[in-house]
């Protein structure tokens, strides 16, 4: 599978996701390639404070090209992961073309939700040329253990992509463990930070 996480808003955890859902694979014993397609390169950033071994390979590239370079790549994988750009560009169209499955996150606001908009669009309009590409929304950064709010939900509904039914909670661990380069999984493997990511590579496995 070839995932791209993408939303052209930052700090919605593009990032955060990417790392983690790759680790989460990588741990249960699956070749992983992760593409850090952000100029900015946090995913390499990530990748370069960690001490121990790394789980997987971040390749740099952040460049339009990647759905005619990503094919040979991601054949010696099991799942290749990208990590997307914070702007609605080239880039992010040919992150797009790369894909099987488009993973969005959104903060739990409409406000977040409105502004996915440009994004839908552009993955909208790959559909066009691409019926197989799956795309699906994530709400990520929830706080407390509050439903996702009818103002959220009915603003998704506006979108033709479904809602996954995993969210990813507001969670310390999230940052504390990036910052040494490690998942949650590693930094804390019973917490409910892991559970969630494990819940979400799971529900992304589903056909
Ligand atoms: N679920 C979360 N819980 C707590 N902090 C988070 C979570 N997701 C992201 N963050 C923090 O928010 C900031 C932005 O996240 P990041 O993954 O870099 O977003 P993006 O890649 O979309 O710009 C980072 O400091 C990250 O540690
Ligand atoms: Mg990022």
């Amino acid at each position: 599978m070839i995932l791209a996480v993408l939303n052209q808003k930052g700090g919605v955890g593009k990032t955060t996701l990417s790392v983690n859902l790759a680790a989460a694979m990588a741990l249960a014993g699956e070749r992983i390639l992760l593409i850090d397609a952000d100029p900015q390169g946090s995913a390499l950033d990530w990748q370069a404070a960690r001490s121990d071994e790394s789980l997987f390979p971040v390749v740099g590239m952040a460049k339009p090209t990647l759905h005619k370079d990503i094919p040979k790549l991601a054949a010696d994988y099991a799942h290749t992961l990208i990590d997307g750009p914070p702007r609605v560009n080239d880039l992010a169209k040919s992150a797009i073309l790369a894909a099987d499955v488009v993973l969005i996150p959104v903060q739990p606001s409409p406000y977040d939700v409105w502004a996915a908009d440009e994004i839908v669009k552009l993955i909208q309009e790959v559909s066009l040329y691409k019926a197989s590409l799956r795309s699906l929304f994530v709400v990520t950064r929830k706080i407390g253990n509050t439903a996702i709010g009818r103002d959220v939900a009915d603003a998704l509904k506006g979108y033709p992509f479904p809602l996954a039914d995993t969210a990813i909670g507001q969670r310390v661990v999230f940052a504390e463990s990036a910052a040494r380069g490690l998942s949650v999984m590693e930094a804390e493997p019973k917490g409910s930070a892991a559970r969630e990511i494990l819940k979400l590579v799971n529900e992304l496995m589903e056909p």
